[in-house]
């Protein structure tokens, strides 16, 4: 079976190395017993190596929440793919829409997203409409968000492509999507990849999704949702919430 993939976005979280710290190892504690799930935490960069520390590359890994696409030079303030591989880090988040909120655009996520293909690196896509209506117009914007943020990508390159479908109406809100919903857009995004880079490729593309997630309603958003994994904001620094949720997810 596939495993199932759980990744903690920590955003802006939490305020101290020393509770980032304890946040970590709680749930490194869970991750050790886990057999069916992959869990990625995403700290904020500054976090990254104290944290790297502390880990065995086996039970968990460590994802950042952005990149620049360039690789080195002149760009005050900001951190490389090739910063974050060379500390071990494999996953990145890229075009969440808190950020894209800030300004980034379809085209800059197409270069990230390039630029951690070829350093061999896994980025998260994130993708999501900010309404959704009965006319159907937010399926039109998200194939076009897809089509552009993968413009630069070939097809040997698709096998590390991660998508996380967060529609930005559920983010930090009380409720999670319906399940028969995420179904149905799991459904739709790999129609999408299907028709970009064909059959095979498409359905081995792992689609989380995002938005409210917590250890109530995770398995629910598995089994009727069906989809791969999570991409988790509040519940990922709640250590028990999070550690419920691992456990609640893992099954043989
Ligand atoms: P919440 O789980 O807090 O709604 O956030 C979702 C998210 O943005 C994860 O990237």
């Amino acid at each position: 079976m596939k495993k199932r993939m759980i990744v903690g976005n920590w955003k802006m979280n939490p305020i101290t190395l020393e509770e980032a710290k304890r946040l970590f190892k709680s749930i490194k504690r869970v991750a050790e017993k886990l057999k069916s799930v992959t869990v990625v935490v995403c700290p904020p960069y500054i976090y990254i190596p104290a944290l790297l520390n502390t880990r065995s590359e086996f039970q968990i890994s460590i994802g950042a929440q952005d990149i620049y696409f360039e690789g080195q030079g002149s760009f005050t303030g900001e951190v490389s793919a090739l910063m974050l591989k060379d500390l071990g880090v494999g996953y990145v988040i890229i075009g969440h829409s808190e950020r894209r909120e800030m300004g980034e655009t379809d085209e800059s996520v197409a270069k990230k997203v390039q630029a951690l293909f070829e350093l061999g690196m896994c980025p998260i896509l994130c993708i999501g409409e900010k309404i959704r209506d009965d006319s159907g117009s937010h399926l039109e914007f998200l194939k076009n968000q897809i089509k552009n943020s993968l413009n630069k990508v070939s097809k040997k390159h698709i096998g590390k492509l991660i998508i996380a479908y967060e529609p930005v109406w559920a983010i930090g809100a009380k409720k999670a999507m319906e399940p028969e919903n995420i179904y149905e857009m799991s459904i739709f995004i790999r129609k999408v990849l299907v028709d970009m880079y064909g059959y095979d490729e498409a359905v081995s593309t792992p689609v989380l999704y995002g938005g409210a997630v917590n250890f109530r309603n995770a398995t629910e958003i598995f089994s009727k949702g069906q989809i791969d994994g999570l991409l988790v904001g509040r519940e990922s620094v709640n250590s028990t919430g999070f550690a419920e949720l691992l456990k609640a997810v893992d099954v043989s």
